[in-house]
């Protein structure tokens, strides 16, 4: 159990003591340390359970403080970040030697992001150093979307935990970077593929879903929970007499489901595509918790927000 309050000065305390202090954002909570501190940054690793070959991103208070980490080598991300920041975007630049290597995992590029949440907004005005956050969770789990995930799963091993209550977005930041003059998206999230195509031109999306982590982004079985999802038909199919599935649903129920006992949690019964990411986590974790054997879903409309949530589904099917 960690402590749980909103005492920023008393989270820039123990982060000045290189510390770590979970920290709440608009896509999902962090654990940060301080990035310029190899010792903070290798305690990060270490309570992940994380390797030290997937790299953290870098949170920084103000678009200004970026140079003294990095270069604005592509003026489109600059024009991203400068329209979307605070938000959920994280660009891909080439980092300066102020940046401990552990930090990028050795990569000469860094991610760095501005959050849009008002209590770790105003910690990072209160401190000298940037944070380096990767979400808080045990590596390979779902991402925590409230301090009560938090500290279920990694209060042992933190400090304390700001609580800026539910987050509002509830899936990662969508990273972004330039290769070969392309933009690209390595990390599907929380800002969609057509805002960041009206703000900065086309985009190729670079989506590793194979188990090389080489590749900025992603391993294929992240965001898993400990119970196999499956798609409805599938899960219908191993179904056998006493089976309880839980049902990840969407908008109106899938009608074969009514077949076998279910235990269901509507993303969104209207449908809506933000309100279904900012339930996702969350739903998922109350079934992984519940008595269901295993847990089904379908993939949602794959345009704006549905295209991150179906590329998490993915991954969490990857078993
Ligand atoms: O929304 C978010 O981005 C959240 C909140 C806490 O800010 N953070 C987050 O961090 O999702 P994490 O560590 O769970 O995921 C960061 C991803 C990793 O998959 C990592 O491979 C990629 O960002 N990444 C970080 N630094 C990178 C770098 N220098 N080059 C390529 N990929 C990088
Ligand atoms: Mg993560």
């Amino acid at each position: 159990m960690a402590l749980i309050g909103k005492n920023i000065e008393f989270a820039a305390g123990l982060l000045r003591q290189n510390q770590l202090v979970a920290i709440p954002t608009e896509t999902v909570y962090g654990l940060a340390g301080n990035a310029l501190s190899e010792k903070a940054v290798a305690s990060i690793f270490e309570a992940k359970q994380r390797p030290f070959f997937d790299p953290l991103i870098l949170h920084v208070g103000a678009i200004q403080q970026v140079a003294s980490y990095a270069s604005w080598h592509d003026e489109r991300l600059k024009r991203l970040a400068e329209a979307i920041w605070p938000g959920p975007l994280t660009v891909l630049l080439p980092k300066k030697s102020t940046i401990p290597d552990l930090v990028t995992a050795g990569s000469e590029l860094v991610a760095l992001r501005i959050p849009d949440q008002t209590l770790t907004l105003e910690l990072l005005k209160t401190l000298d150093f940037p944070l380096a956050a990767p979400s808080a969770n045990p590596f390979g789990y779902i991402s925590p979307t409230n301090a009560y995930h938090v500290d279920k799963q990694l209060g042992a091993k933190i400090s304390y935990i700001l609580n800026g209550g539910e987050c509002r977005v509830g899936l990662e930041s969508t990273i972004v970077g330039v290769e070969q003059e392309a933009l690209c998206v390595y990390r599907l999230g929380g800002l969609a593929v057509a805002d960041i195509e009206q703000i900065a031109g086309p985009v190729t999306l670079m989506l590793n879903l194979s188990g090389d982590p080489k590749a900025p982004g992603q391993l294929k079985s992240h965001y898993a929970p400990r119970k196999k999802l499956y798609l409805v038909n599938e899960g219908l199919a191993i179904a056998e007499p006493g089976t309880v599935m839980g049902y990840l649903g969407f908008g109106t129920e899938h009608e074969a489901i009514q077949r076998v006992p279910h235990i269901t949690y509507n993303l969104s019964v209207s449908g809506d595509l933000k309100e279904a990411s900012a339930n996702l986590f969350k739903y998922l974790r109350l079934l992984d918790e519940s008595e269901a054997r295993y847990i089904v879903t379908d993939y949602l409309p794959n345009e704006g927000l549905g295209m991150a949530i179906n590329d998490r589904l993915r991954r969490a099917m990857a078993h």
